[in-house]
């Protein structure tokens, strides 16, 4: 009986009397992929089912179209509504333009709905209080060009919604209240990079299953609200670069939280103790606010803590309190431009994990801990300006770190002697040394040559003589050298011009493997990936004739700077003063240029 059973539906679903797409279907189908520009790939004869990309019901019907990625230039067309049993439209990632039919957010089967990465235009229209509810689920529109504001009752139907992402648009206005208030499993809103403007929308205390708020990159004022700090469920709050003020103890509510990012706001509170409540916290960014006082003890709770960004406040008083031992996940730790005082503490050197350390531009004193040693995985190191002293020490401590690639120790050291000897011994993997604006005397050390995998070198205002040693052009990576306002003498090499950086016609590797980290301490302001390659070599004292060469054999956007009072016989200006700083094309051809043009405040 069972085994005939089966065989008779085996048999029935066989011998289905649908056994291609419909007419109907297959024109609509023909239709739309004739608006994307495809219709000469598809052929009309077969079964639209088996086409690529198209997947079918049982009963014959379109339920999935996947056109993601395959360059479609044309328009999304209004015919989609007619194919009554779609599920999932992905059209992601290509070069759509036009605007989204109103047919299609208002399709009554559609729940998947991707639309994302392309250039698409228009602003969404309301949809008729009319409309009955929608299955739509999930909604991508982000990154396209849409503008406008953001329709408020399209959200009133969606009682569906889980997933809505329209950040990186041009949305202007209000952000209407949260589609929670209608959709009871909503869980994720992505509105960053646009252009909204006012408060944080109301309707947070409906959302109960809210995971994620994201809408940073745009215009949001006003104090963080009450409402926000019942959505206990969030777990990634990221409102980073609006103008939002207020206190946080309210935050120390969302329990669950793994990512907090409220960077470049106006917030001018502490850090409570409360902090420590946020036990699942990751990510934790409060960089460029107008937060002030100590960091709590509270943070020690944070237990699970990866990254820790701190930079430009007015954060003050000793690190003490916080005890880094309990940390063991920390990878960043971003203190940059604070007006934290004392030691650096010795807790810090527990936190094994630590992959990038930056402590410039504090009031930080005392002497760098050879415990620094134990740090195995640190590869960015920035304590400029940090008051430290002794370089030959300092320079031994750290050379022995196989995993350092980046170090900057600029505005230390004052008045100090470039070590040179054979002590300083290491930096195996070291790709970028910064020793600028340090006063030194002494020469450009014989233990830079044996660096081999260095990039970039700055040593600018200093007080280092001698001439420029040849062995510099076996530098096989360099690509950045800037030794400016020396007092370096002798002639110019013309081993300088063998440099491979000179040579080559490929752009600056982006070699910085910088821990997302997007500004350089003390030349904080440089994005590595956009580094020109640099060959700086003004303000010395050089004498004899400039290598003929120097312009023509530079590869393209390398910058050659050299010290005008060289210019004896070559170029226009025999004369000129010694701060001004020529720069000369291939060809002969010499400009006035700023020595500082490259270096320049945000
Ligand atoms: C799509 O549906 C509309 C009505 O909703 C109809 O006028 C049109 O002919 C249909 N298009 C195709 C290709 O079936
Ligand atoms: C759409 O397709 C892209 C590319 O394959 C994929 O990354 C994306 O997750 C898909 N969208 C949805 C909502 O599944
Ligand atoms: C929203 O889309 C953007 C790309 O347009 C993506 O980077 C972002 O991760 C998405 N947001 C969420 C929450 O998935
Ligand atoms: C949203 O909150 C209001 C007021 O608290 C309540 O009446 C409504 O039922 C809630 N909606 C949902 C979907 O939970
Ligand atoms: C937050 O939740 C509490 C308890 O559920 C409730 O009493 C309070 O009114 C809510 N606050 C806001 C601003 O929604
Ligand atoms: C930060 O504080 C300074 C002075 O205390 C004030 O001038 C500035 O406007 C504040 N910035 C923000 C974003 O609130
Ligand atoms: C740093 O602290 C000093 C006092 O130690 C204070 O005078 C100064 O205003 C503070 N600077 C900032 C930026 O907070
Ligand atoms: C810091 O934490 C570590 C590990 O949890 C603990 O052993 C140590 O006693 C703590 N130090 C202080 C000063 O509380
Ligand atoms: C170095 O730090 C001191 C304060 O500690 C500050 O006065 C000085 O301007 C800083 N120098 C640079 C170049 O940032
Ligand atoms: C610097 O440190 C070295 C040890 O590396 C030491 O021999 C030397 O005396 C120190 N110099 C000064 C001025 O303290
Ligand atoms: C040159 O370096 C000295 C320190 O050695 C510094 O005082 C001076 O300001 C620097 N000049 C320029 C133009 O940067
Ligand atoms: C460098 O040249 C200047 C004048 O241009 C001179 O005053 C200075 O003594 C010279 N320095 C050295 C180290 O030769």
């Amino acid at each position: 009986m069972l085994s005939l059973g089966l065989a008779l539906v085996l048999l029935i679903s066989l011998v289905s009397p649908i056994d291609s797409c419909t007419h109907q279907e297959k024109d609509s189908l023909l239709q739309i992929l004739a608006e994307l520009g495809l219709a000469v790939s598809w052929r009309s004869n077969t079964d639209c089912c088996t086409w690529e990309g198209i997947t079918c019901n049982q009963d014959r019907k379109v339920t999935d179209v996947y056109m993601a990625s395959r360059c479609l230039q044309g328009s999304i067309s209004p015919f989609l509504g007619n194919l009554t049993a779609l599920l999932r439209l992905n059209l992601s990632h290509n070069l759509l333009s036009g605007g989204l039919p109103l047919e299609l957010v208002q399709s009554s089967s559609i729940i998947v709905l991707d639309i994302s990465f392309n250039r698409l235009t228009g602003s969404l229209s309301e949809l008729p209080s009319s409309t009955p509810a929608q299955p739509l689920q999930v909604l991508d529109i982000s990154s396209n060009l849409f503008t406008g504001r953001f329709p408020s009752t399209t959200w009133e139907v969606m009682k569906s919604l889980v997933d809505l992402n329209a950040s990186t648009n041009s949305f202007t206005g209000q952000i209407p209240t949260t589609p929670c208030v209608s959709a009871p499993y909503f869980a994720m809103l992505d509105l960053s990079f646009n252009k909204f403007s006012g408060n944080i929308p109301p309707g947070l205390s409906n959302c109960s299953k809210m995971t994620l708020l994201s809408a940073g990159h745009n215009q949001l004022s006003g104090i963080l609200p009450d409402e926000l700090f019942n959505v206990t469920s969030l777990e990634h709050l990221s409102l980073p670069d609006n103008h939002l003020e207020g206190p946080l103890n309210g935050i120390m509510k969302l329990t669950n939280l793994v990512t907090l990012d409220l960077g470049g706001n106006g917030l001018n509170s502490n850090i409570p103790e409360s902090i420590g409540e946020l036990t699942k916290l990751q990510e934790l960014h409060l960089d460029h606010n107008n937060m002030s006082r100590e960091l709590p003890s509270g943070l020690s709770n944070c237990i699970d803590l990866i990254t820790i960004d701190l930079k430009s406040n007015y954060f003050s008083g000793e690190l003490t309190k916080v005890n880094f031992s309990n940390l063991p996940n920390l990878k960043k730790l971003d203190l940059l431009y604070n007006n934290f005082t004392g030691n650096i503490p010795e807790s810090i050197y527990s936190c094994s994990k630590l992959t990038a350390l930056r402590l410039s531009h504090n009031k930080f004193h005392g002497q760098l801990s050879e415990k620094i040693g134990n740090l195995k995985s640190l590869s960015f190191l920035s304590l400029v300006n940090s008051s430290l002293t002794n370089i030959t020490r300092t320079l031994q401590i750290l050379s022995t770190s196989r995993s350092l690639t980046t170090l900057f120790l600029g505005f230390n050291f004052m008045h100090e002697t470039m070590p040179d000897d054979y002590t300083i011994d290491g930096f195996e993997n070291l790709q970028v040394l910064g020793l600028n604006d340090c006063s030194l005397s002494g020469h450009i050390p014989h233990w830079l040559s044996k660096l081999t995998n260095l990039r970039m070198i700055f040593l600018l205002n200093n007080r280092l003589t001698e001439p420029i040693p040849d062995w510099i052009s076996s530098l096989n990576f360099l690509f950045c050298l800037d030794i400016s306002n020396n007092s370096l003498t002798g002639t110019i090499p013309s081993a300088l011009m063998d440099m491979p950086m000179l040579r080559s016609d490929k752009i600056a590797p982006n070699v910085f493997e910088l821990p997302a980290y997007d500004k350089i301490p003390s030349l904080q302001y440089l994005r590595p990936g956009a580094f020109p390659k640099v060959l700086n070599l003004g303000m010395n004292n050089f004498s004899g004739e400039i290598p003929k060469d120097i312009g023509c054999t530079s590869g393209s956007g390398t910058r050659v700077t050299l010290s005008a009072s060289l210019a004896s016989g070559i170029g226009p200006p025999a004369r000129v003063a010694r701060s001004e700083i020529l720069r000369r094309r291939c060809g002969g051809l010499w400009r006035h240029e700023s020595s500082a043009s490259w270096g320049t405040a945000r």
